[in-house]
């Protein structure tokens, strides 16, 4: 495998509106994000990942575009943009932009134009479609719900929106607009960006002709993924835009890939493939339900080892996946991978050392290093996330009163992630000194950067100590490059792999709050983290705490 200058790098995924206010008006921004380099760098972060800060009408928090070429004055200027690019760049760090080209803004010049002309450049550049009356296109249910048609305004079409209805779908089978799309990733390539995050990408090839399918909730509408699942040759589009755009920069590139076939993964990530790397989704997308979120499962300890495993197995050597434990579209992982009652220091470092060790390349979350947990809802008033407000409204069709409603879709929420950083005691956990745009999590006085980064047992000390760890020569090519075997599989509420290159470690969690007899297969040489100060060995019998973990040299 050809060694890539992304292969060793630690990622974090900053969510700039909640990230750090550095003019008091409540909302985080880039001057922000700048004055917390150091801390980033303190951690050990390489590379940055910002959500969204184009222009943007914030319908979706930036993932609705107006500008391509702007920063939303919400969060900065061009020289705000330009000044981190270089503040990294010192820094020996990366700055990934999010790119959003499924679809733009509804306040995008180009959607306007397309109303102005629909039979125009600009109408081409979107998916419209003549306006009958009582009928619509085709029955699509947007992500976001209702149907993924609406009215064009001002003329007899509708356009197609798979997200929400401010966020039109770009036609990426007309190649003015393919063109567009690549002139945009090269202009911010050449600002020095080390690539992008690329969005609800595998939305961008369509199935042909569209038509309507059988419909799978009492609204009578269908779930975008059966057209998708049906759409053929998205592959003509990545491969066109890998070789225009990140491949002559060396850029990197990690894609929001979902569904893809077992027979595609070389493709999309192998030597030469489409994206440097991709997602795992496969944990977060335990326990889901086709009827929304309130009739979702709590995903076990049992379930979380088995989606890891599997995606690792799908994989691997073929590439890296980029893993997770949560985003900003997702709760936290703390709060849903950790079974409820047992959230605390020791079960969420486990949780950061099974996931940071698997193969592939560590993202850390912002507030994910802290532990940051889910948030308390008292009112679906304080929810402000599209995606939530939608599946209340499910909830509530489903017969759900509104109290349970709150309940069963509160812990779903993606405003669970985005929640300001929590930086400190101080009022508004340091984030604002104005009102923060969304909640700040009550539990900021107990879970802050300020009060972890002084003391040698935090959470966020933890994971300095797994990122120093796979920075450590002696280790680097095992856990990066190194293969991947799970261990004692079928034991439950245990998760145990061996991660074998020049060296083999075994990473073994005891992921349950009562302590288990391991009998190893050999004395360790080493022990190289421990998330409890003392371990139990009695003639090659390891006594694990609840929640212990450790990384064993064999
Ligand atoms: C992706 C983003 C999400 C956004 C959606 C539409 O899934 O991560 O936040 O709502 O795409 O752009
Ligand atoms: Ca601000």
């Amino acid at each position: 495998m050809t060694k890539k200058w992304w292969h060793n790098k630690i990622a974090y995924q900053i969510y700039p509106k909640s990230f750090y206010d550095s003019n008091g008006d409540g909302i985080g921004d880039i001057p922000g994000i700048i004055s917390k380099l150091d801390y980033l760098q303190d951690l050990g972060v390489d590379i940055i990942w910002l959500s969204p800060c184009y222009q943007s009408p914030l319908a979706d928090q930036g993932y609705d575009i107006s500008d391509y070429y702007n920063i939303d004055p919400r969060f900065g200027t061009m020289e705000d943009m330009d000044r981190l690019i270089a503040e990294a760049k010192k820094r020996h760090m990366y700055i990934l932009m999010d790119l959003v080209v499924n679809h733009c803004s509804d306040e995008h010049e180009w959607f306007r134009k397309a109303c102005e002309d629909p039979d125009g450049k600009y109408g081409s550049f979107f998916y419209l479609r003549d306006k009958k009356e009582g009928e619509l296109p085709t029955n699509w249910r947007s992500y976001f719900g209702g149907p993924a048609w609406e009215d064009l305004p001002g003329t007899n079409k509708q356009y197609l929106h798979v997200f929400h209805k401010k966020q039109p779908d770009l036609n990426w089978e007309n190649p003015t607009l393919r063109e567009e799309v690549y002139k945009n990733i090269n202009w911010w390539l050449d600002k020095g960006l080390g690539g992008f995050r690329i969005d609800a990408i595998m939305n961008i090839k369509k199935a042909f002709p569209f038509r309507s399918y059988e419909p799978d909730r009492e609204d009578g509408l269908a779930g975008i993924h059966n057209m998708l699942q049906e759409a053929k040759g998205i592959g003509e589009f990545l491969g066109e835009m890998r070789d225009r755009t990140f491949q002559k920069y060396d850029a990197f590139s990690v894609g929001e890939v979902f569904n893809e076939k077992p027979e595609e993964i070389p493709d999309f990530i192998g030597e030469n493939g489409y994206f440097s790397s991709m997602f795992d989704f496969n944990e977060a997308i335990c326990g889901q339900s086709p009827n929304g979120w309130y009739d979702a499962s709590a995903v076990t300890p049992d379930d979380y080892k088995r989606a890891c495993f599997e995606a690792q197995k799908r994989i691997g050597t073929i590439g890296f996946l980029s893993n997770i434990i949560e985003n900003h579209d997702e709760p936290r992982g703390v709060s849903r991978y950790i079974p409820a009652g047992d959230c605390c220091n020791e079960s969420k470092k486990m949780l950061a050392a099974l996931n940071f060790l698997l193969r592939g390349l560590p993202f850390i979350y912002q507030g994910q290093e802290l532990g940051m947990e889910n948030t308390v809802f008292t009112s679906i008033e304080e929810v402000d996330d599209i995606s939530t407000l939608d599946e209340y409204q499910v909830a509530l069709n489903a017969g759900l009163k509104p109290e349970e409603a709150l309940q069963a879709v509160a812990g779903h929420s993606r405003d669970n992630a985005r929640t300001p950083m929590q930086w400190s005691d101080a009022a508004n956990a340091g984030f604002t000194t104005g009102t923060p745009w969304l909640k700040v999590n009550p539990n900021y006085t107990s879970i802050n950067a300020a009060s972890q980064m002084e003391d040698p047992d935090s959470v966020r000390s933890f994971y300095k100590k797994l990122i120093a760890l796979r920075k450590d020569p002696a280790y680097s090519e095992t856990i990066v490059y190194g293969t991947l075997e799970p261990v004692w599989e079928d034991s439950h509420n245990l998760m145990a792999y061996y991660r074998k290159g020049e060296k083999t470690l075994l990473v073994i969690g005891n992921y349950q709050n009562m302590e288990r007899e391991i009998v190893l297969p050999a004395m360790p040489k080493a022990v190289l983290l421990n998330n409890y100060p003392t371990l139990v060995v009695e003639n090659g019998v390891i006594t694990m705490r609840g929640y212990q973990v450790l990384v064993l040299e064999m």
